[in-house]
């Protein structure tokens, strides 16, 4: 049994010799964010497994998010630590409900959000991530009917600021739905200056008494620009390690401190461990395998969405 050093050499001497890059999410463990060669949000993250050039890309983060990279660039090797890392979302929308429910609605146009299987993604006709999904709504026609899956905190947030009516997928992330609004006001009222960050994924109530709402990228960047040197923080617990690099002088108070809540932890993010890291590497495997067709299907409207997400200069 070899110990977090020994497997951080071993895995930096793989890399090499497979010619292998490793993308990580902000919500991974600490010690997997230490070792990726880019870290960033689903939607930078698409963008960099889009240009990679090299032959292997080990994907830390969830299913969907590996099978997005598989999707971009089918050429690569697309390896995922431990398949079993999906998402509620993704498991809230099955494929044969969601043609049905799109098909009971043919005027509509599809827009669902990055956290959905392939099969999902080929039923749609553009993707989102929480980092564009305001600005990618806001830019098509006013009556355009819209139906948005499968997060209905992350559609219903976007028909508040919006004033969209857009018909939603009743999907959520457990994880982000579960916090509580009066774990937060509890926090607020022992630390009155300090701002509340949250991401979409939140519930209502939650989102409600946020002062910043935004992805994991946008989170950072505000906590990057606040002038408070304590700030709370409404989504999983592996942006911490962000957080505190970003700014080392800055408290950050989580649902955790409340004592009332331990809910901000995403059990599927964190099936992901170095070990298990390293045996991917090793063994080249598990890897992520699509039909073409399917890859095909899938593509289309997350093409779309990095393309127009471009023209609206939200990315480069
Ligand atoms: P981001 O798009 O902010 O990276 O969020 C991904 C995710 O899974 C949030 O739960
Ligand atoms: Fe899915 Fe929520 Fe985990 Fe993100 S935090 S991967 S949305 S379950």
């Amino acid at each position: 049994m070899m110990n977090n050093d020994q497997l951080t050499q071993e895995i930096l001497r793989l890399k090499r010799e497979k010619n292998a890059v490793i993308l990580g999410h902000y919500y991974q463990r600490h010690e997997i964010q230490a070792i990726s060669d880019y870290v960033g949000d689903s939607l930078a993250l698409a963008q960099e497994a889009q240009r990679a050039e090299a032959d292997v890309i080990v994907f830390c983060g969830v299913h969907f998010m590996a099978e997005t990279a598989k999707i971009l660039n089918p050429q690569r090797q697309v390896l995922l630590p431990d398949l079993a890392a999906s998402c509620s979302l993704a498991e809230s929308c099955r494929a044969e409900d969601f043609a049905r429910f799109k098909a009971e609605h043919p005027d509509h146009m599809v827009i669902s959000y990055i956290n959905c299987s392939a099969e999902i993604k080929a039923l749609s006709d553009l993707i989102c991530t929480s980092g564009n999904a305001e600005q990618l709504v806001r830019s098509l026609p006013p009556d355009q009917k819209i139906i948005f899956a499968p997060d209905k905190n992350l559609g219903g947030y976007i028909n508040r600021v919006t004033g969209r009516d857009m018909l939603l997928w009743n999907g959520v992330c457990t994880v982000h739905d579960a916090m509580q609004a009066e774990a937060i006001l509890n926090l607020k009222q022992q630390h009155p200056d300090a701002p509340v960050v949250a991401h979409p994924e939140c519930n209502p109530a939650l989102l409600a008494v946020a002062d910043f709402i935004g992805s994991t990228q946008a989170m950072l960047r505000y906590i990057a620009q606040s002038a408070s040197r304590q700030i709370i923080v409404a989504t999983e617990t592996g942006i911490l390690y962000q957080m505190h690099r970003l700014c080392p002088d800055k408290e950050f108070l989580t649902l955790r401190d409340d004592k009332s809540c331990a809910c901000d932890d995403c059990a599927y993010m964190k099936l992901n461990t170095l070990e298990k890291l390293y045996l991917c590497l090793r063994d080249g495997q598990p890897e992520i395998t699509m039909e073409p067709a399917m890859i095909e299907a899938a593509a289309r409207p997350i093409v779309r969405m990095l393309d127009l997400s471009r023209q609206l200069g939200l990315i480069k």
